[in-house]
């Protein structure tokens, strides 16, 4: 962790500086104006250094929500499924427990005798025995049962317990969180309410359309992109064709926000309900981005979960989770040509990569009409980085 110290500047505003290891780097100007059409981008130092980059896997990854993937494995009472948390990054051991009852858990997959992994692979069982020296547990974490242990004292503890996992489910999706900051329905936001008439829960995952990614680059720089429309025109032209440019709209919410383009005429669009705020209009994509790494795209073919894992300071993979509700309108609209707008995407972010890096490029400023979503990030990554 690093050192945190406030400074004002000539202005007067307070600034978060943060040094980090023992060997302190320039320090970092962790404070982002809160009026975009003042705010300046973050420093390049944040996207360079191994410092920063483990500054984040601590205070922004341990303490958001992550996705967990579908539970339609885990449907059934007695159901175990090993699940690894961000596996390059946080690299967490975790369990989805659903015990005789029907009560769905998230348990640490690590013994509390001596840490051997439990649950290899998924199953179906009444009781978790670790295969090292066959301690058991319940399907809700309590240990139950350890051999050679008659003579131990204060034995067995809470501690003995597996820990649960703050846990959370939506539309048939698992999260799950370390060290919540917010509770999930505050980084969820509106996403709840507003999307409930499209039957989520109903769609089926389709293996065949999953793809997994490597970009050559910081996972902060595809997140970026993707939070802004303002590329559209010169990234993807094809797109752009689809989507009407001009009603791209952003909305913020604490932890989360909504990017919506109107469909042009002709193209595959979705027509919202009379109780939702897009009555009326024909909307050809809602991306739903939750800090800091989870985008749930909406098309009217269904939802594309793109999940952004860190595998470095200048790694990242990114895996597409493709559930269908209407198979009819695959291949249509703003979703339609998925794997050419991410090939389109992850070139002009290597790019960017690239040029981060430079000794001349010192960070930049937001359109204040066109980038609402990337100040939005930023100023939650200061926000995080610098909480103690
Ligand atoms: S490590 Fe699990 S029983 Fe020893
Ligand atoms: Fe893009």
């Amino acid at each position: 962790m690093g050192n945190v110290a406030q400074k004002r500047d000539a202005e007067g505003n307070v600034n978060y500086c943060v040094s980090f290891g023992e060997s302190p780097l320039s320090p970092m100007r962790l404070t982002i104006d809160p009026d975009i059409a003042r705010a300046a981008t973050l420093e390049p130092a944040f996207y360079r250094t191994e410092a920063a980059y483990a500054a984040t896997r601590d205070r922004v990854f341990v303490r958001t929500w992550q996705w967990l993937g579908d539970l339609a494995g885990v449907a059934e009472p007695g159901s175990l499924a090993p699940r690894d948390l961000l596996p390059e990054l946080l690299d967490e051991p975790l369990l989805l427990a659903r015990d005789a009852e029907g009560t769905l858990r998230c348990l640490s997959n690590v013994c509390t005798h001596r840490g051997n992994i439990l649950v290899k692979t998924p199953c179906s069982a009444d009781h978790i025995r670790c295969g090292y020296h066959s301690r058991r547990f319940d399907l809700a974490g309590r240990m139950t049962f350890m051999p050679e242990f008659a003579a131990a004292k204060n034995f067995p503890s809470p501690a003995d317990d597996l820990p649960n996992v703050p846990f959370a489910e939506w539309a048939g999706q698992g999260f799950a969180a370390l060290d919540p900051a917010a509770p999930f329905a505050d980084f969820a936001g509106d996403l709840p309410h507003r999307l409930d008439w499209l039957g989520v829960e109903g769609y089926r995952h389709d293996p065949a359309r999953d793809r997994a990614y490597q970009i050559d680059a910081h996972w902060a720089l595809y997140v970026e992109n993707y939070l802004e429309g303002f590329h559209i025109p010169f990234v993807h032209p094809a797109l752009n064709e689809v989507v009407d440019y001009g009603s791209y709209a952003t909305e913020l919410f604490r932890y989360s926000n909504l990017q919506r383009a109107l469909a042009q005429p002709g193209e595959a669009a979705f027509a919202p309900p009379p109780h939702t705020p897009d009555y009326g209009q024909r909307i050809a994509a809602y991306y739903w981005w939750m800090f800091p790494n989870l985008m749930l795209n909406f098309y009217p073919w269904g939802l594309s979960v793109n999940l952004v894992q860190p595998a470095g300071v200048s790694r990242t993979r990114v895996a597409f989770r493709s559930y269908v509700g209407d198979a009819a309108a695959i291949g249509e609209g703003a979703g339609g040509a998925l794997d050419r707008v991410e090939a389109e995407d992850e070139a002009i972010v290597e790019a960017v990569q690239r040029g981060v890096r430079s000794r001349l490029y010192r960070g930049g400023r937001y359109s204040p009409t066109r980038e609402r979503g990337v100040h939005h990030f930023h100023r939650l990554l200061a926000e995080f980085l610098a909480a103690k």
